[in-house]
């Protein structure tokens, strides 16, 4: 099992009124960012630090910090891009990275429009960040594009996933971890996420 489902009662709490059909826009955001947050906390569990030497209002003491500069955050665009403030409030020197893939509305598969990396992006841990995780396509098609310049260390992070999406990250990439905040029932015939909470990416921008 290479998913991290985050279990606990501020996520579910936050998922609630995430998930609602009467939450607006600029409250669906300001959740996004939150929940991005939490799950930032979990997916640099295992980071390395590197130790270092500071000095208190008292006395001088051993202790560690991260190097920031070793991460990238990589959104997909759009809806991955509502996720970036939640991910840098706590590593703010991580570098941005982006995608821009949409999901034909014919064949469910990804079709790219935009790749930009940060310099270096082989030797940093890349964070993907995507709310959601339907059949896969999306994530799994990004993971072959950073493996494709070399990088090594990637996270996957979304909020809502679907058991569909999940399977075939691992079948794909199963040196790939996925942090999540709740795996839902299914997919509906429209590829949609059930239970869910809609359209990711018009409920950020407030579009359809
Ligand atoms: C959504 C979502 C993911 C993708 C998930 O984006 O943000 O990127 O679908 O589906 P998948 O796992 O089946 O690939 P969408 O294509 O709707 O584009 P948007 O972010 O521009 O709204
Ligand atoms: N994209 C979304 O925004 N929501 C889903 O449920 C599936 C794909």
């Amino acid at each position: 099992m290479n998913e991290i489902v985050l279990n606990h009662p501020l996520i579910t709490h936050k998922l609630a009124i995430l998930r609602d059909i009467n939450t607006g826009t600029k409250e669906f955001r300001e959740l996004v960012t939150e929940i991005s947050t939490l799950l930032c906390y979990e997916a640099t569990k295992d980071a390395e630090l590197e130790v270092t030497e500071i000095e208190t209002p008292l006395e001088k003491m051993q202790t560690a910090k991260l190097n920031e500069d070793n991460y990238a955050v990589v959104p997909i665009l759009r809806a991955g891009m509502g996720m970036v403030e939640g991910i840098i409030n706590v590593i703010p020197n991580a570098k941005v990275g982006h995608i821009g893939l949409y999901r034909s509305e014919e064949t469910f598969q990804p079709v790219e429009y935009y790749y930009k990396m940060p310099d270096g992006i082989a030797d940093r841990i890349a964070m993907i960040i995507d709310p959601m995780l339907a059949t896969g396509g999306s994530a799994s098609a990004t993971i072959d594009r950073l493996k494709e310049d070399g990088v090594k260390a990637i996270k996957l992070l979304s909020i809502v996933a679907a058991p569909e999406g999940i399977e075939v990250i691992e079948a794909n990439h199963p040196d790939v971890k996925i942090y999540c905040a709740t795996v839902d029932k299914g997919l509906n015939e429209n590829k949609y996420i059930v239970p869910g909470l809609g359209d990711a990416g018009d409920r950020i921008y407030g579009t359809k």
